[in-house]
């Protein structure tokens, strides 16, 4: 706890000094200037300082700061954006303009007391979402209002958990940070691929622990998921554990492969090459194909013969231009591996009905695969 850094203001009545910890899960250092906003302040006045790097302190009525924050997003929106010049320029200005958004967003900052208590008016209790994502806590501290409606959804889903017809209906209840299947159509595909062998299978990078559960349901006598975050270790186990499952899976922390050999090794990594802004896109981003590559190059090590490795990956990379269908096929030859089968599913996107949306064509164009793979 003690290891966040501080965060300083002025009360610019009183004239004191207020100390308070500062919580940011993206990593983002403290902000140097600091003022108090109220009910009184505008948003056009909000959004002039946030958008120059003064974060504001709301002492104000909670639902006044959220209604605050909205508006401060629709002043984002209408700010004017460059012209792509191609698809992989659209995604670059697509980040850096999200990137910037959340920078502008993030300095509407709220208090929390040593038990995550919000001394605002009408505000809710957010006690155990906080509790849930951060861990206990000693001391107050403070944190952008933008990351704790984030904690209330994360909250939310983990209690209402998302349905998965693959585990006839049963629910995975993800946690903070952790990547939820929620756009679920991956995991049909490792419902229905022929399975090599129910004895034993590994799931590398576990996550919620969701193919594993299928796995096991589907009859695998005995499953490992690894992981390397904490958070996803935690919640594998827990949905193992809901699900009745923790004779058959275990969950173990591992940089990607468990001790030993298995018949069938799955892998769902992170899909775009590309550095993470924050550990909550850790998921989504795999910067030089790390995981990948290091999933592709550990199977003859850890497959045993007539094993099979199963790769599920978007070809979203591709239609974005950061990884070409060359590359990707190079990269299983180069580990000694040979394509054995390819299951394809369109994934359903929201945003894929969206023609506003910058990266639309390639969101349309957009197929998840499931790979096969043999040691040659
Ligand atoms: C795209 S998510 C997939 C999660 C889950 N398998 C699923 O299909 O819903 C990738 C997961 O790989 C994990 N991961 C990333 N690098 C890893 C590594 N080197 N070893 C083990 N797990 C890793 C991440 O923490 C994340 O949980």
């Amino acid at each position: 706890m003690t290891d966040l850094p501080t965060l300083s203001w002025t009360d610019a009545e009183t004239g004191a000094v207020h100390t308070a910890l500062w919580r940011s899960e993206a990593g983002n250092p403290p902000p140097k200037r600091v003022v108090i906003a109220d009910d009184r302040t505008t948003a056009d006045a909000a959004y002039r300082l946030a958008c120059e790097g003064t974060a504001l302190l709301w002492q104000g009525d909670f639902h006044n700061a959220r209604q605050l924050l909205q508006a401060m997003a629709r002043r984002t929106e209408r700010k004017p954006r460059k012209q792509a010049t191609s698809t992989i320029d659209a995604f670059n200005l697509h980040r850096q303009a999200q990137s910037q958004r959340a920078r502008t967003l993030g300095m509407l900052l709220i208090p929390l007391e040593a038990d995550y208590a919000v001394p605002l008016r009408r505000a809710p209790d957010v006690r155990e979402a906080c509790t849930e994502a951060y861990g206990p806590s000693d001391a107050a501290s403070v944190v952008s209002l933008r990351e704790v409606l984030g904690l209330i959804g994360a909250h939310e889903w983990r209690k209402k958990g998302v349905e998965i017809p693959a585990l006839g209906g049963e629910r995975i209840h993800p946690h903070y940070g952790v990547f939820s299947p929620v756009r679920g159509e991956y995991i049909d595909l490792v419902a229905r691929a022929p399975l090599p062998s129910r004895g034993l299978a590994f799931d590398i990078g576990t996550g919620t622990g969701v193919l594993a559960a299928v796995l096991a349901k589907r009859g695998v006598k005995r499953v490992v998921g690894t992981d390397q975050d904490a958070r996803a270790l935690a919640c594998a186990r827990e949905n193992v554990a809901r699900l009745g499952l923790q004779d058959q899976v275990e969950v173990v922390e591992a940089d990607l492969f468990p001790e030993g050999r298995a018949p069938l090794i799955v892998c769902n990594p992170p899909w775009l090459p590309a550095r993470p802004s924050s550990p909550v896109e850790r998921a989504v981003y795999d910067p030089d194909n790390r995981m990948l590559r290091g999933f592709l190059e550990g199977l003859t090590a850890h497959l045993e013969p007539d094993g099979e490795g199963w790769l599920i990956l978007s070809d979203f990379a591709e239609h974005l231009g950061l990884r070409t269908r060359d590359a990707l096929l190079a990269m299983i030859d180069a580990a000694g591996l040979q394509v054995i089968g390819r299951d394809d599913i369109k994934p359903r996107h929201p945003k894929a009905s969206d023609p506003a949306d910058p990266l639309h064509q390639a969101r349309v164009a957009e197929v998840t695969s499931l790979w096969r793979l043999k040691v040659r």
